[in-house]
């Protein structure tokens, strides 16, 4: 196998998409490894999650910089000291500035709980069902300054139950990310997939997507 891909995994919070990440990266023939895990959160679960894999990770708090500008700068050191090729955000709750996003440009993958570009920003559960729509789900797309925009690498799909609350459906678009997210990053880091502009190359559409995945 040729050498994995380096992956530095941004987290703010509860971390179960990076566990699905880090459960994934044990497979033998995955074509990725975790070389760091950050948190702008001091004590968020997600940086016990990366402690008891052994995985490097450090708290960058946001609330230490004067600016998004200084923040980032760290960020980006960090990330290149690790040795990262690919970064992951997983709950990264933080804008990017411009520069950090073109520097990381289709190196850089974020998972939403929607079908983008249907309901970006926050409470997409909640949007989705107040929409009415029959299926959600959750996407892995290539960052863009805009949040929540970018070429879309995959997409999960899920159906919406009548009887659904926040709760419920949030709960089975999370389960559909948690099998989602690596499967993303496998396309990138094998190279079945690239970026070219704003379209995304290689393996077709329903290679990139996963429907109703338990
Ligand atoms: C996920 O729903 C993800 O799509 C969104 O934030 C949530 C993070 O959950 N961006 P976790 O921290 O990975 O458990």
């Amino acid at each position: 196998m040729t050498a994995r891909k380096r992956v530095g995994v941004l987290i703010s919070g509860r971390g179960s998409n990076l566990q699905s990440l880090i459960d994934a990266c044990r497979e033998p023939d995955y074509p990725a490894e975790i070389v760091t895990v950050i948190s702008n959160r001091p004590g968020a679960l997600g940086l016990e999650r990366a402690q008891s894999a052994g995985l490097p990770a450090l708290t960058l708090n946001h609330k230490d910089y004067a600016s998004r500008a200084a923040f980032d700068a760290d960020l980006d050191r960090a990330l290149r000291d690790a040795g990262a090729e690919i970064i992951c955000n997983a709950g990264f709750m933080r804008l990017l500035t411009e520069g950090f996003a073109e520097a990381w440009r289709d190196r850089q993958l974020n998972i939403h709980p929607s079908l983008l570009p249907a309901f970006r920003g926050l409470h997409p559960q909640e949007q989705a069902l107040n929409a009415g729509v029959c299926v959600s789900g959750a996407t892995v797309h290539f960052v863009r300054t805009d949040m929540d925009s970018g070429p879309i690498l995959a997409q999960a799909v899920v159906p919406v139950m009548p009887d659904d609350t926040v709760e419920t459906l949030s709960a089975r678009i999370l389960a559909a990310e948690h099998k989602l997210y690596p499967y993303a990053l496998k396309l990138v880091a094998s190279g079945e997939v690239w970026v070219e502009g704003e379209s995304v190359r290689g393996a077709g559409s329903p290679a990139r997507c996963l429907f109703f995945p338990q």
